[in-house]
């Protein structure tokens, strides 16, 4: 239960909390006599906020089995060591699960690496398969939560909604630079067309755009509306980019200054997969040259130590990110694509039965192999 002054009440413990963080080090999660009796399977929340352990403690109830305990600390080297007697530990996006990690990880007994997420690019799986660690995700969890933030990016840049905003709260109620585009009638391209894509392919249609795509397979369901193109001629062709393919080696920058310039002058450009599809620098360099009306991205390459984090009172000694704000036509929102009630509900759903599943040796789709 959550008091009101800035304390967290759980089971027989009581904890002070800043603003939006866990700031104890350790909090059990439900009344703490089950975890020696019912309750034999221990897991370590790393990284958590208030958020998460709001939405994972009612899912608890229906997992007797299963203790957590929460602590805001990111995982990596220096952290893992924390992990000592649990049986598996919860991790997010930004958590650094690399070999060295993996390593301290394994001597600490921890059986299973839990992802709250469905991208896995931060974690060795290599390293964890040699140190017999399973690795399971969260495929998808309401893919249409980020869908319809990747729309919401591209609204918004388009119409300038933080502009007017910002202008009318100053009694400023010109129209100078709110100029916007039409979508209807225009061509969405989308490049990957998985669960996410899918869904920002429909909602495109929804607006009356013309959409078409580019992935490594073609997505059935799609077929009645969607027409498959080259990667190529959906940078030529397309009014609206959104990228829902995930980073892989030959996924990596493919946002570079080379397909920016294969791009129709007042193109908009939404990222809500990962970062580092796009080259920050070079897309600048195309901002620079007037490529783009607009620039939606709730993921970047220098999000890693940004996300979830309250920076507002350090000085930036060098941020790509900085100089990309300091265009009109830019907004960044901080990785936010999957934080709806639903999609949280069935983050903690599906994390808690894949800890169920990875203690008893069950192979599922969740498992992350390769
Ligand atoms: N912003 C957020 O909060 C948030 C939340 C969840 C997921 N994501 C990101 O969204 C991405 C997409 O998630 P999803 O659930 O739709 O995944 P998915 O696996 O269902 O779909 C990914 C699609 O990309 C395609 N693909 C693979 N390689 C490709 C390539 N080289 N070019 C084009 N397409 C390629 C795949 O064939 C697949 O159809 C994830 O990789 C993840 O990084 C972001």
């Amino acid at each position: 239960m959550y008091g009101f002054d800035g304390k967290i009440v759980s089971g027989n413990k009581s904890v002070y909390f800043q603003a939006d963080t866990l700031s104890s080090l350790i909090i059990a999660s439900g009344n703490i006599s089950h975890s020696t009796k019912g309750r034999p399977m221990k897991l370590l929340f790393y990284a958590a906020k208030i958020y998460d352990k709001k939405s994972f403690d009612p899912v608890l109830e229906r997992f007797p089995e299963i203790t957590i305990e929460y602590i805001d600390h990111e995982l990596d080297p220096g952290t893992a060591m924390l992990a000592d007697g649990y049986d598996a530990i919860c991790a997010f996006v930004s958590a650094d699960v690399g070999a060295e990690t993996l390593e301290m990880l394994s001597k600490c007994g921890v059986k299973a690496v839990l992802m709250r997420c469905a991208g896995y690019n931060n974690v060795d799986v290599k390293k964890a398969k040699e140190l017999g660690i399973v690795v399971k995700r969260v495929p998808a969890y309401s893919p249409e939560s980020v869908a319809e933030l990747a729309m919401t990016l591209a609204m918004a840049v388009n119409r300038r909604i933080y502009k007017a905003y910002n202008k009318v709260r100053e009694n400023d109620y010109t129209l100078k630079g709110l100029r916007g585009v039409l979508l209807y009638g225009k061509t969405a391209g989308i490049v990957g067309t998985g669960k996410i894509g899918a869904a920002m392919c429909r909602i495109c249609r929804g607006f009356g755009m013309n959409v078409i795509a580019y992935d490594v397979y073609e997505n059935p369901s799609l077929k009645d509306f969607v027409e498959y193109v080259s990667l190529d001629e959906l940078f030529a062709r397309s009014d609206l980019i959104s990228l829902h393919c995930p980073l892989m080696d030959n996924t990596y920058h493919m946002i570079n200054i080379e397909n920016i310039k294969k791009m129709k002058d007042g193109v908009i450009l939404v990222n809500t997969s990962r970062g580092a599809l796009v080259n920050t620098e070079e897309l600048i360099e195309g901002i620079r040259l007037n490529k783009f009306l607009g620039v939606g991205l709730d993921v970047y390459e220098e999000e890693t130590g940004n996300v979830y984090e309250d920076r507002s009172d350090e000085i930036m000694m060098h941020s790509v990110t900085s100089r990309l704000l300091s265009f009109p036509n830019v907004l960044i929102t901080s990785h936010q694509g999957f934080y709806t009630v639903e999609a949280l509900e069935s983050i903690a759903e599906t994390t808690l039965q894949n800890m169920m599943d990875a203690i008893a040796g069950t192979v599922t789709p969740n498992d992350v192999t390769e």
